[in-house]
């Protein structure tokens, strides 16, 4: 049984009992139905619904998705308990989303505990809400409000709650707060669907219409629910819930929807594999070497998540750019209210930053985050093995280099394990777990559980030159380079990449990084790369103009007074001149043909990674590419992409690019061989 029913007296309890988060599938739904039956029946004068567990119910079971409605329909239970002459209360005790606020603003009240959150985030698994929502929320809280918080899909906390009307109370114990409710005054409250509609008013739509534009322009959702809640403002209640409904299932079985669940599902099942065969090391000190962006970046995340951080610097002038680093990535916190002046000081307390090695004695866990140089980083290890103890876990944070090679200057190497954060490290979710060819298991778990930790999202990854998503970025950028050479220029490719769904182009996303990092990069494999492959020198000359991105005021783009970008015909000219010495006649690329380009660039490396089994499986490469490198997250990252395309009509444009240039597009092995047998990417397992 996933609902639980008992009486007192007149008073009945219902409790939600569907593990880990009360999500609402058939039997919850069937056991609430009914529940209102067996309330009547006795003729209770209240019934209070709870959840079981730390949740009061996570919203509909997304697993039923992908199945043909199953009776009873959610919106008939909600509209049972609005309907039923017992009033309901909800003791809102934890969670209480999606499905699980309709079924709560279905009650006649709702009192909730300080530390529980409630809202309808359907918009983020791309449908919108399915059982009333977009009606019971605008009776409740307004039309303002339930915009805001419908078509951004961002729950809100019990204060902010309390202060909308959503809830009548807050109460550390909600069950027995409900209790004590006065059977008089609960009998006055007026059923949710009875209450009118708000005044509909066109600017109010509008400014949401704006708004969710500019937020979230590609995704149906959040336009469709502003549609259902305006189309609700002049009908009739009973007629409302039907289009709300029509829409939900519609946008259930659509592309974006199921893109989005897959993310969803995807991130949740990323943990440690289950092959480990050892356990993780607990951590408490943890030292982080280097105190620039990324290695304050990772301190943050650290203290954030309870541990006591030493970062270690080379000379007097480092400790005190980390801290101040690391101050303002605190202040930056404490001012956005995401945390308390207390919680400021806490972190602090828990950090110090030092040039002695000696400070690490005690910690079972460093993370190098220096520069990017064989030399400095195996310099870094080797002091670290002389100081930590034997048995501690050396990570480095390198984004390109080789682990195996880092390994190999102390004496034990499966102690070595590459932990790849993203920048800004405290805020993006992924982090690459790197295993090089001697890391011990013990190694890997605590990677997995440091990212538990952290809250990121684990992905793990071979040994090889970029791991996942930088080998991927290499290919999408040279891809760039090309079609810029070959006929367009840097904001049209941007342009066209917008376009497609990610929050910026490879140009412009590159000024932010800087030139530079990726100038080392190419000097680096300079010795390794192939002859006969094609070489765009463009980004070279950017190096010779000194236009090194948004900190020289220049980069692909110009930013007069440090300010929005603009178009730089230099920069343009410069294609015309390297095709000029090269001998090519430039083109025309419409935003298509650029788009496809710079895809399916990614898709044929992100095969061979697969095939290779630098990643684990499709799934990975789809989080690395939604959570570390802005693919859109609506399109379920850049694998669930291609098949949604089919691999064999992909291979078939590859043929014809291979016409053009045979080595840039080689075609991968793994994409032939599924286009052989009908097989899609998701299908493979490395
Ligand atoms: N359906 C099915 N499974 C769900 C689920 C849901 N709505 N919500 C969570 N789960 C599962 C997860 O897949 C995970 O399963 P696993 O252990 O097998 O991997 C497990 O519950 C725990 O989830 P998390 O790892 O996410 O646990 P957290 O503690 O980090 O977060 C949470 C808990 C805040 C409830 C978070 O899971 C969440 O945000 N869930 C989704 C909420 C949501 O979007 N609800 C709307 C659903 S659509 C809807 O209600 C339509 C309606 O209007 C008709």
């Amino acid at each position: 049984m996933n609902v639980t029913t008992r009486s007192e007296s007149d008073v009945g309890y219902v409790e939600i009992d569907n593990a880990p988060v009360n999500a609402i599938g058939q039997s919850v739904r069937q056991g609430l139905l009914d529940a209102v039956h067996w309330a009547e029946k006795l003729r209770l004068t209240r019934v209070i619904l709870s959840g079981k567990g730390w949740t009061f119910a996570a919203g509909a079971d997304a697993r039923e998705f992908d199945l043909a409605p199953l009776e009873p329909h959610l919106p008939d239970v909600v509209n049972a308990i609005d309907e039923s002459f017992v009033p309901w209360i909800a003791a809102i005790n934890g969670v209480a989303l999606g499905g699980g606020a309709e079924i709560a603003m279905a009650c006649r009240m709702r009192i909730i505990a300080p530390a529980a959150q409630i809202g309808l985030p359907e918009v983020t698994l791309g449908v919108i809400p399915g059982a009333g929502g977009t009606q019971r929320l605008p009776r409740l809280v307004g039309l303002v409000k339930a915009l805001e918080m419908i078509s951004f899909g961002k729950p809100i906390g019990a204060q902010a709650a309390l202060a909308a009307g959503l809830v009548h109370a807050i109460e550390d114990d909600p069950v027995a707060e409900a209790f004590m409710v006065n059977t008089e005054e609960l009998g006055c409250i007026v059923p949710t669907w009875e209450l009118p509609a708000p005044d509909h008013d066109q600017s109010v739509i509008a400014l949401a219409r704006s708004a969710c534009a500019r937020k979230s322009h590609h995704q149906e959702a959040p336009r469709r629910a502003i549609d259902a809640i305006e189309q609700g403002l002049t009908l009739p209640f009973h007629a409302a819930l039907p289009v709300e409904r029509v829409t939900f299932l519609e946008l259930k079985t659509g592309s974006q929807s199921r893109a989005l669940r897959h993310m969803f599902f995807a991130e949740r099942a990323a943990k440690a594999p289950n092959w480990l065969s050892q356990p993780a090391v607990q951590l408490d000190h943890i030292v982080v070497v280097g105190g620039g962006t990324m290695g304050t970046g990772i301190a943050y995340a650290l203290l954030h998540a309870g541990a006591r951080v030493t970062l270690i610097e080379t000379d007097r002038d480092g400790v005190t750019r980390a801290l101040n680093n690391l101050a303002q990535i605190i202040e930056a916190s404490f001012t956005r209210g995401l945390i308390t002046e207390a919680e400021a000081q806490d972190r602090q307390n828990r950090f110090a930053a030092t040039t002695d090695y000696a400070q690490a004695s005690d910690a079972m866990l460093a993370i190098e985050a220096a520069f990017e140089s064989m030399e400095v980083k195996t310099q870094i290890f080797t002091r670290l093995e002389a100081f930590m103890p034997t048995d501690a876990i050396l990570a480095t944070n390198t984004s390109y280099l080789n682990i195996d090679e880092m390994a190999a200057c102390v004496a034990d190497p499966s102690r070595v394990v590459g932990l790849h954060f993203f920048a800004p490290a405290h805020i993006m979710k992924l982090l690459e777990i790197v295993r090089g060819a001697k890391t011990s298991d013990q190694a890997l778990a605590t990677g997995f559980d440091l990212a538990k930790r952290l809250r990121k999202v684990p992905v793990l990854a071979g040994v090889c030159d970029g791991f996942i998503g930088n080998r991927i970025l290499a290919r999408y950028r040279e891809a760039a380079d090309t079609v810029f050479m070959d006929g367009s220029t840097p904001w049209e490719v941007d342009e066209a990449m917008v376009e497609f769904g990610y929050p910026m182009g490879p140009y412009e996303s590159q000024d932010l990084s800087g030139l530079d990092i990726a100038h080392a990069n190419r000097r680096r494999q300079d010795a390794t790369r192939d002859p006969n492959r094609r070489y765009i020198p463009i980004a070279d000359r950017m190096i010779e103009l000194g236009k090194l991105g948004r900190k020289t005021g220049a980069g692909w783009y110009r930013y007069p007074g440090g300010k929005g970008k603009v178009e730089d015909p230099i920069v343009a000219d410069l294609a015309n001149e390297e095709a000029h010495f090269a001998g090519r006649t430039r083109t025309d690329y419409v935003p298509a043909d650029i788009r496809n380009r710079l895809l399916l660039a990614m898709i044929n490396e992100a095969a061979n990674i697969l095939y290779e089994a630098i990643a684990q499986s499709a799934r990975d490469i789809d989080i690395v590419t939604v959570s570390g490198y802005g693919f859109p997250r609506w399109r379920g990252g850049l694998m669930q992409y291609a098949d949604s395309l089919g691999v064999q009509a992909i291979v078939r444009e590859l043929e014809v690019l291979a016409k053009e240039d045979p080595i840039a597009w080689q075609i991968s092995p793994l994409l032939r061989a599924c286009a052989k047998d009908g097989s899609t990417l998701a299908d493979y397992t490395a």
